[in-house]
């Protein structure tokens, strides 16, 4: 049975509400405030579990050498699809984020849209990060998307885990966790029961359906995982896209991680606020 990550296309109409536009353009503030000018045209970035590759594939149009990784082999096969069919240059790399080997160190690092969820243990994100430390250049940064921890200890989800909307050719419905999802409070893992429902006008309905694990990473546990593996420090941490607002800030609705790459002997002191975990950014 194709999975959800087996039908590139649902999963794109399921993703299609982000505004890829906006966030690519909160990356390169991020990237020119924290990272050197890290993310200048010409300078290159890694999409760890990049899917169909829609932030590498705007990076690239905005001048960036961009290169994604996925395990999925029809997520991969899609990534180049799209890059040839807009004439836009982009590497595209099947493996693991556990574990890769890609020449050459990149300006930029990003893994979007909670896809972190994927390791599944410890030793899953020390294995990814150690790897990853090799691949950034001196300086350069690792953004990483995460859900809002309140999604999972606070008493109202800030993210809402159905929705619908209207995408080029029909209408998308879309159930992603919640309900009866329950997390297991010794693994921190949630079965989440996928249904991606795509009605195309003029007639056609497609629905796939998918049980997919998400690993809830709370913020002390990615510090100390951080800090464990090494090659890495936290330099800020984004409630949303939009307004560099902190991730405590009440209406923080993402978790964003800018991590810097050790190395450079000016590097400024972290925010004081990610001695005990990530902080206002
Ligand atoms: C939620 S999707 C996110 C895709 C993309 N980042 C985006 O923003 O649309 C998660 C992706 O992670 C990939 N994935 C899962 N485990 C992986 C692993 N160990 N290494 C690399 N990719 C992985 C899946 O194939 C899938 O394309």
């Amino acid at each position: 049975m194709p999975g959800i990550y087996d039908e590139p296309e649902l999963y794109e109409a399921a993703c299609a509400y982000r505004d890829v536009p906006g966030e690519v353009s909160a990356l390169l503030r991020w990237s020119g405030k924290h990272g050197h000018a890290a993310a200048a045209p010409g300078r290159s970035v890694l999409e760890l579990a990049a899917g169909p590759a829609e932030h590498s594939r705007e990076l690239a149009r905005r001048g960036l050498d961009a290169t994604t990784l996925d395990l999925s082999p029809a997520m991969c096969a899609r990534a180049r699809e799209l890059a040839a069919a807009d004439g836009i240059g982009l590497t595209v790399v099947q493996a693991d984020m556990r574990d890769f080997s890609i020449p050459g160190k990149f300006d930029l690092a990003i893994t979007m849209l909670n896809s972190l969820c994927h390791l599944l243990t410890l030793d899953d994100l020390l294995d990814h990060l150690t790897c990853l430390a090799r691949h950034v250049a001196p300086g350069g940064l690792y953004i990483v998307e995460l859900a809002h921890p309140a999604d999972f200890l606070a008493a109202e989800r800030r993210t809402s885990s159905e929705w619908s909307s209207e995408v080029d050719g029909g209408t998308v419905s879309v159930r992603w966790g919640g309900g009866s999802d329950e997390i297991d409070p010794i693994t921190q893992i949630t079965r989440e029961h996928v249904r991606v429902t795509y009605s195309k006008r003029g007639g056609g309905v497609r629905t796939v359906t998918d049980v997919v694990p998400n690993r809830f990473w709370t913020a002390t546990e990615l510090t100390a995982a951080i800090r464990l593996a090494g090659g890495f420090a936290i330099v800020a941490c984004y409630g949303d896209f939009e307004a560099d607002s902190p991730v405590d800030a009440p209406d923080a609705w993402r978790m964003i991680l800018v991590l810097r790459r050790d190395g450079l002997a000016a590097d400024p002191a972290p925010p004081s606020a990610v001695d005990d975990g990530p902080g206002a950014g």
